[in-house]
């Protein structure tokens, strides 16, 4: 009996957590930037991680969010841009934020004297926080936890505006992460290669940032669903594409 309680607790704990893209949309990426890995960066890859793909690596970092063992990593998965600023006017989170954690993990790839261990964590969470800046509400204001204090219906049930960035909208598609990465893996209409590779996170948080007015285009807070998923659906496939792109991108600079 109080197991089932303890359980049903535990559950309802992680519905209520936003976390980052969920395990598809994570996967997804992982699996878009393994597409895109040059030769090189495969085989360094392959040295690090074994036989553990981009896309299982991918979601490590919400795996051991319960384990106290890595509370410093709580702030990472997210970033914080108040209206009217951009990242280097806004105050930084003091454990580190997601563009802060990126540039700590492409350091710890680049450096010669990173052991194994830590390149492999490093690969993990740089798989991860590229896909989660990717997310528009991980760029939030500071007003309203990302979006997770905007609570709304979403096909009639309970939800929040975060959680239907991170998981919602993706899982509403009811397609496997691979499915999701065939029909996302294609540059879209009106993005340049230039952009959809580019490795700088003024732009990739400049992008979150100007998607707001659209993220936050709500309309009636209790009838979210189909209109909502039409009007957002292609930034979403835009935003993963993006993230996996990028992802390949930073690691075959890494590896040349
Ligand atoms: N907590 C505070 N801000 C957040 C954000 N933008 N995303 C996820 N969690 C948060
Ligand atoms: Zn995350
Ligand atoms: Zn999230």
């Amino acid at each position: 009996m109080m197991k089932n309680i303890i359980g049903v607790a535990i559950a309802l704990c992680m519905s209520i957590t936003a976390f980052g893209w969920g395990q598809t949309g994570h996967r997804a990426i992982g699996k878009i930037a393994e597409n895109h890995l040059t030769k090189k960066a495969k085989q360094a890859l392959k040295e690090i991680m074994g036989h553990e793909s981009l896309a299982e690596s991918s979601t490590w970092m919400d795996e051991v969010r319960s384990d106290n063992a890595y509370n410093f990593a709580k702030t990472w998965h997210y970033v914080t841009v108040p209206k009217g600023m951009d990242y280097h006017s806004a105050e930084h989170e003091e454990k580190g934020d997601a563009y802060e954690a990126i540039g700590r993990m492409k350091n710890i790839l680049k450096n010669v004297e990173s052991t194994k261990i830590e390149k492999m964590e490093a690969i993990r969470m740089l798989a991860h926080l590229v896909g989660d800046i990717h997310q528009p509400l991980h760029v939030g204001t500071g007003e309203d936890r990302g979006g997770n204090n905007v609570k709304i219906k979403w096909f009639y049930e309970d939800s929040n505006l975060h959680r239907i960035w991170d998981s919602g909208m993706i899982e509403e598609k009811k397609m496997s992460f691979s499915e999701i990465a065939e029909l996302v893996d294609h540059p879209s209409d009106g993005i340049s290669q230039e952009i959809a590779s580019s490795t700088d996170l003024d732009v990739w948080v400049k992008e979150a940032v100007e998607l707001r007015p659209q993220v936050y285009d709500i309309g009636d807070r209790d009838y979210l669903s189909y209109e909502y998923m039409y009007k957002n659906w292609s930034t979403v496939k835009t935003q993963l594409y993006k993230s996996g792109v990028r992802l390949a991108q930073i690691l075959n600079n890494i590896y040349e």
